[in-house]
């Protein structure tokens, strides 16, 4: 799947401009710059597939990318970002809550969390979102190259206890780099399960 055609396909602005569902969808979400579009860039083995910034707030609307017609990879962009202007803020944000929310064919959600900084308010509030709307998500560690062994399973073991309050998160977390790979076979065997055949 992973080794196959992958191309970018739409992007929306606007939730009226959304693609017609057809592969079911994984969408990456989670706070600016937390490392989405990179984690799909090293899921895909593209370098700039999806394009990556150190600048928070560089995705500015849904980008889909297609695997083959089987699988449709969806990055979003961040939440949490406070340089972002207001009203700007909030349109990104009510789209990206009504997607998560109505998309037929969303299967999953990929939550990354930062595995260096704290879990943030917006962080929660998008795991009972996600609750409430029954939308499963697994939740990712990114940037799991920045941390010792030590502190990555301290903060592993933390997270994992949040998990288990959300009944629409999987129980385990994934450790995860985009800078050398760790936890990247893992994530794509995962998603692969939810491909078209
Ligand atoms: P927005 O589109 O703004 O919401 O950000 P994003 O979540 O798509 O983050 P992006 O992939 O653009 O990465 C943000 C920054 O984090 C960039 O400077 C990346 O190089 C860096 N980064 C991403 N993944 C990793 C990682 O695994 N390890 C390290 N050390 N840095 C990473
Ligand atoms: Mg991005």
């Amino acid at each position: 799947l992973f080794a196959g055609p992958c191309n970018f396909f739409f992007g929306a602005q606007k939730l009226d401009q959304l693609p017609v569902p057809a592969a079911p969808e994984i969408a990456f979400a989670g706070r600016s710059n937390v490392g989405k579009s990179s984690l799909i860039n090293a899921l895909t083995g593209r370098k700039a597939l999806a394009r990556a910034s150190s600048e928070p707030g560089r995705t500015k609307q849904l980008n889909f990318f297609d695997l083959g017609g089987r699988l449709t990879l969806v990055d979003m962009p961040g939440y949490g970002y406070a340089k972002a202007a207001k009203d700007v803020k909030e349109d990104w944000q009510g789209m990206m809550f009504a997607y998560l929310r109505g998309r037929p064919t969303l299967r999953r959600v990929i939550l990354l969390l930062d595995a260096r900084i704290e879990i943030k308010t917006s962080d929660h509030e998008i795991m009972t979102l996600l609750d409430r709307a029954a939308v499963t998500f697994e939740i990712v560690l990114t940037k799991c190259d920045a941390l010792r062994p030590g502190s990555l399973e301290v903060k592993r073991a933390q997270v994992a206890d949040l998990a288990r309050q959300h009944p629409a998160a999987y129980p385990e977390i994934l450790l995860t780099s985009s800078e050398n790979g760790l936890g990247v076979p893992e994530l794509r065997a995962s998603l692969a399960s939810l491909a078209l055949p």
